[in-house]
């Protein structure tokens, strides 16, 4: 493991000081010579087929340049999955756009108007007229059940577990209970709308500036397109305004302003608005869950069964609310399983914990009932059934404190003060109530590389094709380097959001920071390499002839181990050899075999990093934590509101201890949102979404959020990667619908099993 020192620290982002003053560039912003403007053309039916377009009107309009329609719009390639995964790219939507006249659901780009300027795009689209021949959509999920398909395979493989087989085991049970709980359409609504800036130079080269997680992805996408060599496709994203899943895959506007830019030979940019931004970039599936717990008179769980019932739509992508029941908890038998419906919705999608958000309502919600039944403490019940291995894959865990988040959780919140009978903790008008409920998510470690520069001034350069996507990158690179190297923080400049620069994986999965850190790792560990080979090679170095077993490093130089007298600085080094810098690119292979983000060749494939005291193959990588909410509940008006939360979680080593406490609160925030409020709402008649703006669509605002206490084990995981840091970017949303939802049970006595939990579900 790493010494860390500047690793750890509450430092203030990189990019702060960029951001605030409006300085730090997002897509949208890129100013490009001559650029043309995009509009789309939208279906106002959920589906299908378009009969005729009338866009003479539209095309006489001021400053019109081209309308694409199906009739015109050039047409694009049979999508060869496979092959378009190993370009790294991933559709976020199969039904490329503007190829045929089905209309496949509301919203469905039908068209695109290019113009002089984006009010004059606006309008016209608004003039094109489309007649359609309609047909009924499906859009109810309980109408669509008897229709679901069984689907066999998921993105982590197979996810039917072992149905049939818990049936006996919970008709026998001494203890039981089995309940369904459902939760809404959510979208991700990232401050920052997706945006493309698409700049052609020929008919060979390509700039993209785009709003995404993921700039090799982007890049992969206009490559396989359009036929072009990865080395000429440069997609920029240096900043992003919050991504969540939804810019993790690409759209469809990607390929419509490419497609757009070819045509009329000039710069194409594409804003999504607000609307655009429910029925464009996909969005967190409903789901129907049912949860059957079976245990002994103790609380000792015989059977877990989750049937999780969603939906896809043209897309590849079905909500996984069972993973986290595979997990948690020891128990002789358990049972997952999975039916899926086909919609007239736009495509679901990757969104912020996906599979574990709904999951974990449900599961958890199960749990505190199981609770009540036994009349056991919630989290008694959870010890009892603590498990030290993956009961699936029956490894261990290869870092596993999830009772030590309890009882850290249980003392900063005091859940010893809670009154566990409902109903008995009151405050004038208000019931109080207390809840709690695990929290956990998959640590994932990717390939990464990263290219470094040692200057002979002492200033350090990292460059990687990752992004910062709000997450804090810049600044976790930036103190890996400084620690990895022994160099003031303050020197190391970081470079990413190029696709040309060297390879990194998508930032989704909570993949970044485990796998980034350690490619920089890797990379200063070459670097001091070299320099160390120099200086050993060198009559006029202290170091001469001496065995690199014997030289550590520290204040940007190396000595001999308890002789702090033969020291050699990074600098006088290259000095000495004429160096003004030393330049490395490396490659680090994830240690848990997993990993996202396509086939991109590494940069230097002899550097991998190896976790020599570890056998990666034999541990599971989960991290897990505690949510703990207090709720006031006005049973008059029906309203809920957290008065405070507590989050514990144990994800490996906290590399920055103040960006990471932002994402848990922003996690736990989403959470409150999910519990309390938001919910894509659809007119069963036209298949339209009708909270379209945050007008309707709600979120919390300031007054909706509590104080939020974020605590952290911060034990490394020695398995993951020699930094021990794991990503946090996910887990933070999990669990806290379920410990909310069962703070309003412990308040009111009410068990509400279907989000949001809107005032009209209370009174
Ligand atoms: Mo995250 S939903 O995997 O971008």
């Amino acid at each position: 493991m790493i010494k860390t020192e500047v690793i750890g620290k509450p430092i203030s982002r990189k990019d702060g000081r960029l951001k605030v003053t409006g300085q730090a560039k997002y897509a949208a912003e890129f100013g490009v010579n001559n650029v043309a403007y995009a509009f789309p053309v939208r279906s106002t039916i959920g589906k299908g087929t378009i009969t005729a377009f009338d866009t003479g009107a539209a095309e006489a309009a001021d400053g019109v340049l081209q309308i694409f329609t199906p009739d015109n719009a050039p047409r694009l390639k049979t999508v060869n999955m496979m092959e378009l995964f190993k370009s790294g790219s991933f559709l976020g939507e199969m039904v490329l756009p503007l190829q045929d006249k089905k209309v496949s659901y509301f919203g469905q780009y039908i068209g695109l108007v290019v113009a002089e300027t984006y009010e004059q795009a606006r309008t016209a689209a608004e003039m094109v007229k489309v007649t359609y021949a309609r047909e009924t959509p499906a859009i109810d999920l309980k109408m669509e059940m008897p229709k679901a398909e069984t689907p066999q395979a998921g993105f982590g493989g197979a996810v039917q577990l072992n149905a049939g087989k818990t049936a006996n085991i919970i008709k026998t049970a001494p203890v039981k209970i089995e309940q369904t709980y459902t939760t809404r359409t959510e979208n991700h609504h990232p401050m920052e709308p997706h945006a493309t800036i698409t700049v052609w130079s020929g008919s060979d080269k390509l700039l993209i500036y785009d709003a995404t997680q993921g700039v090799k992805g982007v890049a992969g996408l206009a490559s396989y397109f359009y036929d072009l060599k990865p080395e000429n496709v440069q997609v920029l994203s240096p900043f992003v305004g919050g991504g969540f899943g939804t810019k993790g895959s690409q759209w469809s506007h990607i390929l419509l302003t490419i497609m757009a830019a070819k045509a009329v030979k000039r710069p194409v940019k594409l804003v999504l608005t607000r609307q655009m931004m429910v029925t464009n970039v996909g969005r967190r599936p409903e789901t129907i869950q049912k949860v059957a717990l079976a245990s002994d008179k103790d609380g000792k769980l015989k059977a877990i069964r989750h049937e999780n019932t969603s939906y896809k739509s043209f897309s590849g992508y079905f909500e996984e609310s069972g993973k986290q029941s595979k997990v948690l908890y020891a128990a002789d038998e358990r049972e997952i399983t999975y039916k899926i419906a086909n919609f007239n919705i736009n495509p679901p999608t990757f969104m912020r914990a996906p599979g574990e958000t709904p999951g974990c309502f449900a599961l958890e919600s199960a749990m505190d009932e199981l609770a009540v039944e036994l009349k056991i403490d919630p989290i008694k019940l959870r010890t009892i059934n603590h498990t030290a291995i993956d009961p699936e894959k029956k490894l261990p865990f290869s870092l596993e404190n999830i009772v030590e988040c309890y009882t850290l959780g249980a003392e900063k919140f005091g859940w010893a003060n809670r009154k566990s009978q409902p109903r008995s903790n009151r405050q004038g008008k208000y019931l109080i109530g207390h809840g709690m409920a695990t929290a956990t998510y998959p640590a994932i470690r990717s390939t990464a590389s990263c290219k470094m520069q040692m200057l002979i001034n002492g200033s350090v350069k990292v460059f990687s094709a990752t992004q910062d996507i709000g997450t804090g990158t810049y600044t976790i690179m930036a103190q890996t380097a400084a620690d990895a190297l022994s160099i003031p923080f303050e020197r190391v400049s970081v470079e990413i959001g190029d696709s040309l620069l060297p390879p990194a994986p998508v930032s989704g999965g909570s993949t970044t920071a485990a796998s980034v850190t350690a490619a920089v790792l890797t990379a200063a560990n070459m670097i001091k390499k070299d320099l160390i080979n120099l200086a050993i090679a060198d009559e006029k170095s202290k170091l001469k002839g001496r065995k690199s077993e014997e030289i550590e490093f520290a204040d940007a130089a190396f000595f001999i181990k308890n002789d702090t007298s033969k020291t050699d600085s990074y600098a006088d080094i290259m000095r000495r050899n004429n160096k003004v810098m030393m330049e490395v690119c490396a490659t680090s292979l994830p240690q848990n075999g997993g990993g996202l983000g396509g086939n991109f060749a590494p940069c230097d494939t002899d550097q991998f990093t190896k976790n020599e005291d570890a056998d990666a193959s034999s541990y599971s990588f989960h991290s897990f934590g505690a949510q703990f909410a207090e709720v006031h509940v006005d049973e008059d008006l029906g309203i809920i509101r957290v008065a405070r939360f507590t989050s514990v979680h144990d994800a490996g080593t906290i590399l920055n201890e103040k960006t990471a406490r932002s994402q848990i609160i922003g996690g736990v925030i989403y959470g409150l949102g999910q519990c309390l409020m938001e919910e894509t709402a659809y007119d069963t008649r036209w298949a339209n979404p009708v909270t379209r703006t945050f007008a309707d669509y709600h979120i919390p605002s300031n007054l909706d959020v509590p104080p939020i206490e974020v605590f952290f084990i911060g034990k490394p995981d020695p398995h993951i990667s020699p930094i021990g840091a794991r990503g946090i970017g996910e887990i933070g949303i999990t669990g806290v619908a379920a410990a909310v939802a069962n703070a309003v049970f412990n308040a009111t006595g009410k068990r509400l099993r279907d989000l949001p939990l809107t005032p009209d579900k209370l009174v």
